[in-house]
Parts: structure tokens; sequence; C-alpha cells
């Protein structure tokens, strides 16, 4: 089975995720959104992954889903997320993904995330706190990090548990 890997990252944890889960599958492409090749037909398998801003996906990544529908449909899917608050993962997919492809997909799942707030640019940084400051103001203090656990999941989900490489 051949997968190519779609993902959209701003600040790496995205792209590192991919990383990880291209590392366990065989016959992996990791392909940028910004860098879409003109053809899927050598793939059998998609995988989708989008950072999460605001409760929203990457915007490329929305309009690929949304644009690509009847493609998706004609491959084995996964979606994946990366971001702070995974307990919010059915409200991402649900708000950001078509309920066709939700549907389809043989996974969907958030596997956490990282934040440097050293590394956020402009708004971001601003936007980040605020987020984080809803967390806090619940009294909840978390490092935020990928979750192996989860990406394992993932991982045994889009492979039916068959051995990977
Ligand atoms: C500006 C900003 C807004 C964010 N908003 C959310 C959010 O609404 N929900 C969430 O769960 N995580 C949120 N996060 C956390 C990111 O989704 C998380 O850091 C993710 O791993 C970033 O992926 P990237 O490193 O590939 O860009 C936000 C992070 C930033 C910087």
């Amino acid at each position: 089975m051949k997968t190519a890997i779609v993902y959209a990252t701003k600040y790496g944890s995205t792209k590192k995720a991919a990383e990880i889960i291209a590392e366990k599958l065989s016959n992996c492409t990791l392909i940028d959104i910004h860098a879409l090749p003109e053809s899927f037909d050598e793939y059998d398998c998609v995988i989708l992954g989008s950072y999460v801003h605001m409760g929203v996906l990457q915007r490329d990544i929305r309009a690929f889903a949304l644009g690509q529908i009847r493609l998706l449909l004609q491959k084995k899917l996964a979606i994946f997320v990366c971001c702070a608050f995974p307990e919010n993962a059915e409200t991402y997919f649900n708000n950001n993904i078509p309920p066709q492809l939700l549907k389809h997909a043989s996974a969907c799942e958030a596997l956490g995330g990282e934040i440097d707030r050293s590394r956020l640019k402009g708004m971001d940084r601003m936007v980040a706190r605020m987020v984080l400051k809803a967390d806090h103001a619940k009294g909840i203090l978390r490092t935020f990090s990928l979750h192996d656990d989860k990406i394992e999941a993932f991982v045994d989900k889009l492979t039916d548990g068959a051995a990977t490489v």
C-alpha cells in the first residue's frame, strides 16, 4: 500500500508527527500542502494532517479536503490534527472536515501538539496566550507534547493492527 501524508505545519510539530507516522508505515511519502503533486493516482492511501489554530484547521488543508472529496473517497483515508487540547478533537473534526470524509476515514485522531512560546510570531503569541490562559483559568497546568500512544493507535487503526515496517 502506497501512502501520501499531506500535511500543514506552522511551527513544525505537525511535520514531526507526519515524519513519525511515515517511519512506522512502509512506502510512505510526505507532501507539504503547499507542494501538492499533479496526481494522487500512485497512492492507495492518503493521510491528512493539520495543526489547529483557534479551533480551525489550516486553510489549505480544509480547502483540499473540501475540493477533493471524490478523490479522497476513492482512497483509504486517515486524518490527524496536532493541537494543545486533544479532548476537543471531535469538535475540531466536525467543524472542519466534510462529514462524508469523516465517515469514510479509517482513523481520525488528535495526536497532541507542541508550543514553544519563544518561537511564536506576531499575533500567534497573543492568541496562544489567550488560548492557554483559558486552560490555566480552569486550574489545569500541562505540558504540551506529541502523544506517542495516540500516534501508535492512529497507525494501528490505519493498518488494522497489521505489521508495519
Ligand atoms: C496562535 C495559536 C492558536 C492555537 N489555537 C489552538 C486551539 O484553538 N486549540 C488547540 O487545541 N490548540 C491550539 N493551538 C496549539 C497548536 O495547535 C499546537 O501547538 C500545534 O502542535 C501546532 O502545530 P505546528 O507546530 O505544526 O504549527 C494554538 C497554537 C497557537 C500558536
